[in-house]
């Protein structure tokens, strides 16, 4: 990064406080040291959003984001780090160097050549009956079209070039934009989209930054979208979010749909709190980018068999991300464009309210998959879904499944008691393979060897250098990062010592952003928790000394190494496996309790 950009971000931390930014959107209450208040990024009831004015930092113990002040405003505005700091800039009253002006005068210029092109597009379109015929005949409106900013691009391969031309817009810009590109035989531009309704595709703050463009005959491919650029990431977009976001708000849920068509038309019917991803799988940016209107989630994805894969995919990623998620279960061959287009409106907008939760959801597939009317498709339906029930984790939930389970009993003439006693012995003894307690506690012990006095003396070491303590030379001087026994620890002593070392600055909100993830997290939470009065120097030298004297974390394949040297389990790439040799060659060699039958070790 240019210097003069550096000062910049430099003189706008120094100028602005971040209190003042972070409570134009939260309300922060002190609490000792630090602000709190409740976070922005997830839902909560109680407070663990944190801001630390000392460093000018923040971060969210329920959910783990963190930053600076720059990453505050781009998370909660959605805006790049160019426009996050040129906006600081103007509030601070810096004036950005050239090298940042730069780049924000470029991503300006580029969504200007959108902005042109979407005109242009949607002027064509006024003037073609054929295109607007095709739009009619799958239903969408002259209000939609105007809406969504729809429009058309002719079958030649040049006439946008020559509109941008006459428009003085170099083809340069317009090719880095991909809505044109170049051919090179003979060094000649030609139109990326040709006889295609085309679809703008706007970010947050409506601008046009990538279009769609669906064939209007047979043209393969059927859809055509910008390539990545500059200003276009498919994998962070969402079509339809700057139309949908207000009301997914106001609704309490979002619904995620397949494609274009099915975000415009739904959109028509009323459903306007329904966005698309574009082509590619759902991906844990996309789930980021909702997660900050809403918490619950309705997949309503096409039919076929790679929508209900991807449902199931996408479903268990907003699960991870602790967002109430349900799986819309269209008739076959049918998509949310389709059916309303059909006139089932009333129809989708049921089975929209009555989607399932993923466990339902699988179930319910499974009496599409096997025949229950018949007994081995009962049977198969009920070995199926012991394993789905097996994942459930409270005991009530499993007890309800069971019970709406018995009706494929094979022989219900068993009685429904004797019959769900068979349900639950099969659940039962999944959930009993699953958690073999022996090889997990091995495990878990050989990764997380770090004692724990160690690890205080290590984040004492690192919360004094952050506050730049007088005898931080002794740290620098009898350590080094690699005597830093975890990773986030390890990484975070690397930077820090590196600025020391090289007479650096400590800056601990711009030290976060320079770190890894992991690194930047713990930083974070180092400030964070940072209440206690200063290390004294003695405390310091005793921290050094408890480093310098502990030995070297066990991994895993350490503690392995000599039982495999000696041929007493077999070496294996599988480390579940592996934990697993050991156990029983442990078990049958005496050196470990046998603990069958038992509740284990
Ligand atoms: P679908 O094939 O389900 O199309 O693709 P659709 O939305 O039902 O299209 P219509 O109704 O025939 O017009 C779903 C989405 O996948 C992406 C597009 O974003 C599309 O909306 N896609 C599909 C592509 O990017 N390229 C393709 O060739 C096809
Ligand atoms: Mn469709």
């Amino acid at each position: 990064m240019a210097d003069s950009r550096r000062n910049s971000i430099e003189e706008i931390r120094q100028k602005l406080n971040i209190l003042d930014v972070v409570s134009e959107y939260v309300t922060v209450k002190r609490a000792g040291k630090n602000l709190k208040g409740l976070c922005p990024f997830h839902s909560e009831k109680t407070p663990s959003f944190t801001v630390n004015e000392d460093y000018q930092s923040w971060h969210c113990f329920g959910c783990g984001e963190h930053g600076d002040v720059f990453s505050f405003v781009m998370k909660i505005e959605n805006l790049t780090f160019a426009e996050a700091l040129e906006r600081l800039a103007k509030r601070a009253g810096v004036e950005l160097k050239p090298a940042g002006g730069f780049q924000i005068n470029r991503r300006e210029l580029l969504a200007k050549v959108n902005s042109v092109s979407a005109a242009y597009y949607s002027s064509i379109l006024k003037k073609s009956l054929y295109a607007q015929q095709y739009l009619q005949s799958r239903g969408v409106t002259q209000d939609t079209i105007t809406l969504f900013g729809i429009g058309y691009s002719l079958p030649d391969w040049d006439t946008l070039c020559k509109h941008l031309e006459s428009k003085r817009i170099s083809l340069k810009d317009a090719a880095e934009v991909g809505l044109v590109v170049l051919n090179n035989r003979n060094n000649t531009m030609y139109d990326r989209f040709r006889n295609r309704i085309v679809f703008p595709i706007h970010d947050i703050q409506s601008r046009v930054i990538g279009f769609g463009g669906r064939a209007v005959g047979d043209d393969i491919p059927k859809y055509l979208n910008s390539p990545e650029t500059p200003l276009f990431n498919k994998s962070r977009m969402l079509y339809g979010l700057n139309f949908a976001r207000k009301s997914i708000t106001e609704l309490g849920y979002v619904i995620v749909v397949e494609g274009y068509m099915d975000v415009v038309t739904a959109h028509q019917a009323g459903f306007v709190n329904s966005v698309a991803t574009m082509g590619t799988a759902l991906t844990t940016d996309h789930i980021k980018l909702l997660s900050r209107y809403t918490n619950k989630v309705v997949l309503s994805y096409d039919s076929d068999s790679a929508g209900m894969k991807a449902a199931l995919k996408s479903a268990t990623m907003f699960i991870e991300a602790d967002i109430d998620v349900r799986i819309v279960r269209l008739p076959k061959g049918a998509d949310p464009d389709s059916m309303i287009r059909e006139g089932r409106t009333a129809e989708y907008s049921s089975i929209v309210s009555n989607a399932l939760p993923l466990i339902d959801y699988k179930l319910a597939l499974l009496t599409e998959k096997y025949d229950a009317n018949i007994p081995s498709g009962r049977t198969a339906i009920l070995k199926e879904a012991a394993r789905i029930i097996a994942d459930v984790d409270l005991f009530v939930e499993r007890e309800r499944y069971i019970k709406d389970l018995i009706t494929y009993h094979p022989n219900l003439d068993i009685g429904n008691t004797k019959a769900q006693n068979q349900i639950r012995a099969d659940v039962e003894s999944i959930i009993k393979r699953k958690n073999r307690p022996a090889a997990v506690n091995i495990k878990q012990k050989a990764v997380s060897s770090v004692p724990s006095a160690v690890i205080i003396a290590e984040n004492m070491i690192l919360k004094a250098l952050l506050k730049g303590h007088d005898k931080s030379e002794l740290v620098i001087e009898s350590l080094t990062p690699d005597h830093f026994k975890r990773d986030a620890s390890r990484n975070a002593a690397k930077l820090i010592f590196e600025k020391y070392t090289k007479a650096l600055p400590i800056i601990p909100a711009s030290l976060i952003d320079e770190a890894d993830d992991a690194a930047g997290k713990y930083i974070s939470e180092l400030i964070m928790s940072d209440n206690e009065p200063p290390v004294t120097d003695k405390a310091l030298q005793d921290c050094i000394k408890r480093i310098l004297k502990s030995k070297k974390s066990y991994k895993t394949s350490d503690i392995l190494a000599p039982y495999i040297k000696q041929g007493n389990i077999k070496t294996d790439n599988n480390k579940e496996q592996t934990m697993q040799d050991l156990e029983t060659y442990l078990r049958e060699s005496g050196k470990l309790p046998n603990t069958k039958g038992s509740k284990g070790v």
